[in-house]
C-alpha cells in the first residue's frame, strides 16, 4: 500500500498541472460544489488557483476550500454589491404559492443578467490582478456556465453572458483548455452546444418539472421550447478585454470544451444518451466517511432518544419555513399532533410558533439543525426536504427516506429524479395546506418498509459505484490537461 501511494506521488510531482477554477461567489451551493472541484484537484498534486470574485459579500468570509490555498477574490464595485443584495433579498417568497414558470422568474433573471455584465465590467477595471493570474500560466480553466434552461428565451441570454465573462477571461489569460461545469444536473443548452443529443421528448430539461414519464403536451413543450427560443433570441456576443477589443463567438469557441463536468450521477439520474465529453461526477462534494463520522451532541441526541421515530422536516435555507402561508403551518402542525409516537424536528426561522402549534408536544422547533449528522445517524427516521440538489445527494448517499417537496427551479426536476427509484415520496407544494394528505404522506414514509430498503439499496449502489465521481474528474482534468 504504501510504495503504491509513493507511486501515486511521484507520479502526480512530475505531471503537475496549473488549474484555475473560477467561481463568481453568489451562491451556497455553486461554490461548494466548485472548491470540491479545486481541492480534488489540489490533493491529486496539482497547483490549484480558486478565482472567486465577491458578488453576494456574506459568503466572503467563509472558507470554501480546504486543502487549495491559493483563492484570489476580487473585490466587487458598488453596483455588483447592489446587484448581489437584490439577488438575495429576492423575491423568492412568492415560490411557497405560485408557480416558478418563466414569467414568475424574469425579476429575477434581469438580476443576474445585470449582475454579470456589472462582473464583466469590474474585471476589465481590475487587469492587474488578471495580469497577476496570467502569470500563473493556467493549463486548463474550470467554471460554472449555469443556467436554468426551461426559462430558456429569458435565460439563454443569460447563459450567453455567463459564457462569455468565461471566454473573455479564457482570452486575456491565454488558457487554451477549457471545461464547461455545471452545479446543477442537466442543461439542454449546454449539451446542444457540444453537439450531444439532448432528446427533449424523453429527457428533461433542469428546471423541468416533467420527469421521464412525459405526456404527449410535455413532450411537446419540451421539444420545441429550446430550438424555439434559440431561434428568437441568438447569441449576443461579447468583446475581449484586450485591445483592439475584438467580438468573441462563443458558439465558434464552446464546441472545443474539452470535457463537460455535471453534477448528476448516472446511477441516480435518468438515463439518457450522452457523448463521452460529458463526464457526470455528481456526488463529488458527498464525502460519505466524513459524513458517517459526524456524531450529533448530547442535546441532539436526547431528542432523538426523546420517541420510536423521528422525522426532519427542512426547507433550506433560500425559502424558509417562517414564511410560508399560516394555512400550511396549520395543515403540517395539526398532522404532525395525529403521530404521537414520532418526533418532529422542524427547522423554522421564528418564534411565533404558538400561531399554529400551540400545545403540539411533539414538535421541536429549531432555527438551525446539524443536517449532515442528523441524517448519518440510524434514530433519524425519515427526511421531508425541498429537494435541492445537495440534500438529494446527501438522501441518496445515507440511504435516508426522503418527502420530496420541491418549491421552484431545478427541485421540480431533483424530486422526479429521486423518487423513482422508490425510496423517496414527492408531494406537491400546493398541498401543503392540506392535513390529511400530508398525514398520509408521513404515514407511508414512515411506516412502510420499502422506501427504508430501497432507499438503502440506492445508497449501497452509489457506494460501490465503479468509478468514484472524484476519480473520475480528477483523472478527465489531467487528461485535458495533458
Ligand atoms: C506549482 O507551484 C510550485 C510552487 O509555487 C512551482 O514551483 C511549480 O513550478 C508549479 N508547477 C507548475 C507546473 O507550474
Ligand atoms: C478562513 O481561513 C482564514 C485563513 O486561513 C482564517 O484566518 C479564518 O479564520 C477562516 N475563517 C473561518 C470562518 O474558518
Ligand atoms: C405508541 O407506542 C405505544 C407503545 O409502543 C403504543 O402502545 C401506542 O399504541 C402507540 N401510539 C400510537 C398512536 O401509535
Ligand atoms: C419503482 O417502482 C415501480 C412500480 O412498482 C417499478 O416499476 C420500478 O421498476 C421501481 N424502480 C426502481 C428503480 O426500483
Amino acid at each position: 500500500m504504501r510504495s503504491l501511494l509513493v507511486l501515486f506521488f511521484l507520479f502526480s510531482a512530475t505531471n503537475c498541472y496549473n488549474f484555475l477554477v473560477f467561481c463568481p461567489l453568489f451562491g451556497h451551493s455553486h461554490t461548494k460544489f466548485f472548491a470540491t472541484i479545486a481541492d480534488s484537484l489540489t490533493d491529486a498534486g496539482h497547483n490549484v488557483t480558486f478565482f472567486t470574485p465577491t458578488i453576494v459579500q456574506k459568503y466572503r468570509n467563509v472558507n470554501y476550500t480546504k486543502t487549495t490555498r491559493d483563492v484570489v477574490h476580487m473585490e466587487p464595485s458598488d453596483k455588483l454589491i447592489e446587484y448581489g443584495n437584490q439577488m438575495e433579498s429576492g423575491d423568492f417568497v412568492r415560490f411557497w404559492t405560485e408557480d416558478s414558470s418563466a414569467t414568475e422568474i424574469i425579476p429575477v433573471i434581469e438580476i443576474f443578467y445585470n449582475m454579470y455584465n456589472e462582473q464583466a465590467n469590474v474585471m476589465k477595471n481590475n487587469l492587474e490582478l488578471l495580469d497577476d493570474l496570467k502569470r500563473r500560466n493556467f493549463d486548463v480553466i474550470i467554471f460554472e456556465s449555469y443556467v436554468f434552461s426551461a426559462y430558456r428565451k429569458f435565460l439563454s441570454r443569460l447563459f450567453s453572458i455567463v459564457i462569455n465573462i468565461f471566454s473573455a477571461l479564457m482570452d486575456y489569460l491565454n488558457i487554451k483548455t477549457f471545461i464547461p461545469s455545471l452545479s446543477v444536473t442537466h442543461d439542454v443548452s449546454l449539451a446542444k452546444s457540444i453537439g450531444e443529443p439532448t432528446m427533449a421528448s424523453v429527457v428533461s430539461d433542469v428546471c423541468s418539472p416533467f420527469g421521464d414519464k412525459l405526456n404527449i403536451i410535455e413532450r411537446a413543450f419540451n421539444a420545441f421550447s429550446a430550438p424555439y427560443i434559440d431561434f428568437m433570441l441568438g447569441y449576443p456576443k461579447y468583446r475581449s478585454f484586450k485591445p483592439p477589443h475584438n467580438f468573441i463567438d462563443i458558439r465558434v469557441i464552446e464546441p472545443r470544451a474539452s470535457f463537460v463536468f455535471l453534477n448528476s450521477n448516472p446511477f441516480v439520474d435518468f438515463p439518457r444518451p450522452t457523448l463521452t465529453k460529458t463526464i457526470e461526477i455528481g456526488g463529488i462534494s458527498v464525502d460519505i466517511s466524513e459524513l458517517r463520522s459526524q456524531k450529533v451532541d448530547e442535546k441532539w441526541s436526547s431528542v432523538l432518544n426523546l420517541r420510536p421515530k423521528t422525522l426532519l422536516l427542512s426547507f433550506g435555507s433560500v425559502l424558509f419555513s417562517k414564511d410560508m402561508p399560516l394555512e400550511n403551518k396549520k395543515a403540517i402542525a395539526s398532522a404532525m399532533k395525529t403521530f404521537k409516537n414520532v418526533t418532529f424536528i422542524w427547522k423554522y426561522e421564528e418564534d411565533n410558533t404558538d400561531e399554529f402549534a400551540k400545545d403540539v408536544e411533539n414538535i421541536q422547533f429549531v432555527k438551525w439543525v446539524p443536517q449532515t449528522a442528523l441524517l448519518a445517524d440510524s434514530r433519524l427516521s425519515a427526511f421531508f426536504t425541498h429537494a435541492g440538489l445537495g440534500s438529494i445527494n446527501e438522501v441518496s448517499y445515507l440511504g435516508k427516506p426522503a418527502i420530496l417537496c420541491p418549491l421552484f427551479a431545478d427541485q421540480m426536476r431533483n424530486a422526479k429524479m429521486l423518487a423513482r427509484h422508490n425510496g423517496s415520496i414527492e408531494f406537491s407544494k400546493y398541498d401543503l395546506s392540506d392535513s390529511k394528505k400530508i398525514a398520509e404522506v408521513f404515514r407511508n414514509i414512515l411506516f412502510d418498509h420499502k422506501y427504508q430498503e430501497n432507499s438503502e439499496m440506492l445508497a449501497e449502489q452509489l457506494e460501490n459505484q465503479p468509478i468514484k465521481p472524484k476519480e473520475l474528474m480528477v483523472k478527465h482534468a489531467e487528461f485535458a490537461a495533458r
